[in-house]
This record gives structure tokens, sequence and C-alpha cells, in this order.
């Protein structure tokens, strides 16, 4: 295969993310030159619809007007400034959005990247316990299919194999819970069910737990999987009952991707912690952050020679130039009502979907809840039934156009929250043109 200059480079010196990189051999990566809304412009072939929104973070498309604009005033004024002992009008505002769209909610943490906030979410839970009175309560649970990140800590709290099981012998033993109502589907229209009979087999640990960790509704890198959200008002029932915190990794799921600010909504519930990144800051840089209660901060608040403070610390914490971007993030979806487009626009986009599955036969179990659907290829059929599927789709579906990432047998769309409809139709014919082949070859 015959490589450009800068294939060349690239494959001498960099290492990408989440791969076996013998597989660039055959398909060398694609040379970004410029992206704008969403789509990315490519070097040698023409746009590529970024139909994952660039591991679902750019949730207003590349380039965004106003968020680049915030961005560029900032750097005028500084970039960063180390955050302890230090304000700015900026930090504080932002603070001050998180809080009035979060109710309920009174303290703010900033951390880096989504797996940093996860992690900090849990640390607070588990200091706030040791020092509260519940030192007995140690250990965490999770879902089973979860994905948190990347960390040690996270990928024990997660339940995928493929990306945690060469570390197991680090990672600490983390329960999962099993009994998940998965739905088909659109999520939105599920009436209310009673599920505090699934965790009756959680009585047994009920002494021990200090908190319990989950995506609400969506599991996003275990399969694109949706539950019924009533699970979650069960879940913060059975936890508040015992004392037992609930943190909810909003990370994927808030800031509008499900048309919400919290999945939890959904649910009408209010978890101890919600950890929210991607969005809220539309995916221009990396910033993460612990939203929580006064109870919490109160358990920590204390003369500092008791060592009940939060120590945790990282460099870029409340870095400003994130911090601009989200608030003007932040202030663009709500002036646009941009969640409210989402639970509009969400209802063609599971259309679209359900017409290819209709067409061509091989898609099972549509999904979606907000601006994102999912369905699994029909495994069984010839032409799909063969190794990495999944993968060989992505190829070929790059070369006409179309960043369409399966997750396995999974294929999804979880585009900007403000893509064109064009470029959704566009889509989902890329993807039905995409199928015929393959169930033709
Ligand atoms: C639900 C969830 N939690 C945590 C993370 C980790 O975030 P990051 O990659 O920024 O560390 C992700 C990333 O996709 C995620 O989807």
């Amino acid at each position: 295969m015959s490589l450009s200059n800068l294939q060349s480079r690239d494959l001498k010196h960099l290492w990408h993310p989440c791969a076996q990189m013998k597989d660039y051999e055959t398909f060398p990566p694609m040379e970004i030159v410029s992206a704008k809304g969403s789509l990315l412009h490519t070097a040698n072939d023409g746009p590529l619809i970024d139909i994952i929104s660039s591991w679902w973070c750019k949730s207003l498309g590349h380039g965004h007007d106003e968020v680049q604009q915030a961005v560029r005033d900032q750097m005028e004024k500084f970039e960063h400034v180390i955050l302890a002992n230090t304000s700015n009008e900026l930090i504080v505002n932002l603070c001050e959005k998180l809080i009035s769209l979060n109710p309920g909610y009174n303290k703010v943490f900033f951390a880096d990247s989504g797996s940093d906030g996860v992690e900090v979410a849990v640390k607070m839970s588990l200091q706030y316990q040791q020092q509260n009175g519940q030192e007995q309560r140690k250990k965490f649970m999770s879902l089973q299919n979860a994905y948190h990140g990347e960390t040690i800590l996270t990928l024990a709290l997660g339940d995928c194999g493929l990306y945690s099981a060469p570390y197991a012998a680090l990672m600490p033993e983390i329960k999962k819970i099993l009994d998940i109502p998965y739905v088909s589907g659109k999520v939105e229209d599920l009436p209310f069910e009673d599920f505090s009979s699934l965790l009756e087999p959680l009585e047994e640990y009920a002494d021990e737990l200090a908190g319990i960790v989950i995506e609400p509704v969506l599991q996003g890198a275990g399969g694109m999987l949706f539950y019924h959200p009533s699970f979650i008002k069960a879940l913060r029932d059975w936890t508040s009952a015992r004392g037992i915190h609930l943190i909810a990794d909003e990370i994927l799921t808030g800031m509008g991707r499900l048309g919400k600010v919290r999945a939890c909504e959904f649910a009408g519930v209010l978890p101890d912690f919600s950890v929210f990144s991607k969005s809220m800051t539309a995916g221009f840089t990396p910033m993460s952050c612990v939203l929580t209660t006064d109870e919490i901060y109160n358990g920590f608040y204390d003369d500092y020679e008791t060592g009940r403070g939060f120590m945790h610390s990282n460099t870029y914490t409340g870095n400003a130039i994130s911090a601009a971007a989200a608030v003007a993030a932040l202030e663009f979806y709500e002036r646009e009502q941009v969640f409210a487009r989402v639970a509009k626009d969400s209802v063609y986009m599971h259309e679209l979907f359900e017409d290819v599955a209709a067409e061509t036969g091989a898609l099972l179990n549509v999904r979606s809840c907000g601006f994102v659907v999912a369905a699994d290829l029909d495994m069984s059929l010839a032409g799909l039934n063969k190794k990495r599927c999944g993968y060989e789709l992505y190829k070929k579906a790059v070369r006409k156009g179309l960043l369409l990432r399966p997750l396995g047998n999974t294929v999804y769309f979880l585009p900007p929250l403000n893509i064109e409809r064009d470029l959704l139709e566009k889509s989902a014919d890329i993807m039905k043109e995409l199928i015929f082949e393959e169930l033709r070859s």
C-alpha cells in the first residue's frame, strides 16, 4: 500500500489510541486538514461526516464560531493560572451556570478528563464515608457492561474486558449489578415501572457499600445499550434508604446528548454526585467537573489539622481556556434551546435508523434516546457473518465519506446536536448502501 508523506511520518512515531497498530498497515490514518460543523476535510479524499462527534464530544460540531471566539478572547487575557488560592470571573461564572442548570447541587469541583472526574467523585464518596462515621463503607458497585474511563480505577468500575483485561492484576474487585432492564425502541416513550425487586440481590452488600456508580440510561462503550430510566429511580431509592451514595457518570449522556441536562432527569432523580465532561466544553478542550451537594461538602469542612480536606490536585484543574469554552457552550445551549431541539430531532433520527433496518432487514434492536441511535448488525445473515464485520464496515464507510465507527457489531449515530438534516439523511443512505453491498458480497 502506498503511503503519503504524512502517513509515513505518522507511522514512524505516532502510537494511535485504541488500536492494534498493525491494522494501520492496510488502513493508514486519514489526514485531516480542517473541520467545520459536522464535516472533517481530508487532504486526499472528500469530506467525512463526523457522525460520532469525534468520540462523542463535539456537541456543536467543529469550529463553532461562538465557542471559538470565547476561547480566542480568553487567550488574550490568560490561558492558565493555578486554581489553588486564586479565582477569576470566568470560573465563577461557569460554577454559577452549572449550578443553575442543576438545581439541588451547590458545589463544583473541576478535573481534567472524564476518567479523572469519575475518580474524583469516587474518592470524594469514599472519603466522605470514612470521615463521617461510616468507616465500614469501603466498597463500590457498578453496572454490567459499564464504561467509566481508562485509569485503573475507572477500568475496574467498568465491565469492558477489551480495554481492561491486561491490567486485571492491578484492578480492585468491583462487583457488578447484573439484572439491568435493557430496552429497545425509543426510551423517552417508556412508562414508569417499578424495578425495586431487581435490587434484592444487592442487600448482602448494603452495609459495606460506599457508593454505586452508573452511566444513567445509556451505556456507551459497553455497546450503546439503553436501560429503563425507572431503574435509576429504584437505585436512588435503595441507596438513599441505606446511606449509600449514587454517583452518575453523565460524561456521555449529560449536557444535551439525551435531550436533557442530566440523563437522571428522566427518572426525576438527583444523585449525590454527577460528573460532566465532553459536551460541557462542546469538545473544545478536556475538562470535567463533579457536582455535589452541601451535605457532601460539609462532610469535608473543618479545621486543617483534622485532615478532612479534599486534597485532590490536578495541574490543569479549572483551566481558563476550557472554562471559556464551557461558558460559551452552555450559554449557546440555553439561548438557542439546543436540548429542546435534540428532543424533537431525535425522533427523526430514530425513524431514519428504523427505515434502514426495514429496507435492509439487517439491523436488530433499533434503540435510541436523544441524539444517540444504535442497532446491532444481524450476524446470522450471510455477508455480515464474518470476522470484524463492524471494522470492515468502518473502513468502507470512510471511503464513502462517513466516519461510522461501529462498536463491535453495533452501528450507531451520535452526531453533533446541531447537525443538518440533509447530513443525517446522507449518513443513513451511506449506511444502507454499505449494508446492501455487504449482503451481496
Ligand atoms: C460514560 C463515560 N465515562 C467516562 C469516559 C472517559 O472520559 P475520558 O475519555 O475523557 O477520560 C467516557 C469516554 O468516552 C465515557 O463515555
